[in-house]
């Protein structure tokens, strides 16, 4: 079986983008799908390679039992050929994305969406930056990713 694979990007891969992959996987895991599912993230500038997701992202939600594991990486062309979707936590995640995608010839490319398309709760479009803010805007972000990523599974047909 081939998994589908998805790959979630944020700025620097250390608040948004592996809480959503943690999001992601757990919500897999729950519905027994690990075996066609699978996430990973990255993110569009380099400033945090190889760090770990930043501790208040990790404490909120270790609070809700997702554990994010994730070191931060950057997104590269070969990236656009091993995963099936590239999902963008804001506009201009999703910016970064294209451009990079505009330097990939490949004849199959992922499908690109923004995050919160997948969302039926929320009429935001872009998945807030927490990095500056306090512990709420943490609280906020894992609202959204909660309530995307299961939209975005409910989209999916997981075995086809
Ligand atoms: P992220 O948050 O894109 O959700 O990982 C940020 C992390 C770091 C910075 C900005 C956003 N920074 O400017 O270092």
């Amino acid at each position: 079986m081939v998994k589908k694979r998805f790959l979630f990007v944020c700025l620097g891969n250390i608040c948004r983008s592996p809480a959503a992959e943690a999001v992601f996987n757990n919500i897999v895991r729950k519905n027994k799908l690990d075996e066609y599912l699978e996430a990973d993230s990255a993110g569009t500038g380099a400033w945090h390679v190889g760090n770990p997701a930043d501790s208040r992202m990790r404490q909120a939600a270790q609070k809700r039992g997702i554990f994010i594991t994730s070191t931060a990486r950057q997104i590269d062309l070969e990236d656009f050929s091993n995963f099936d979707f590239i999902i963008a936590m804001d506009s201009e995640n999703l910016s970064g994305i294209k451009s990079l995608e505009n330097k990939c010839f490949i004849t199959k490319k992922p499908v690109i969406r923004l995050m919160l398309s997948y969302s039926k709760h929320s009429k935001l479009k872009d998945v807030p930056d927490p990095y500056y803010g306090g512990d709420s805007g943490f609280e906020k972000v894992l609202d959204l990713l909660e309530d995307a990523c299961q939209g975005l599974l409910d989209s999916l047909n997981p075995k086809e």
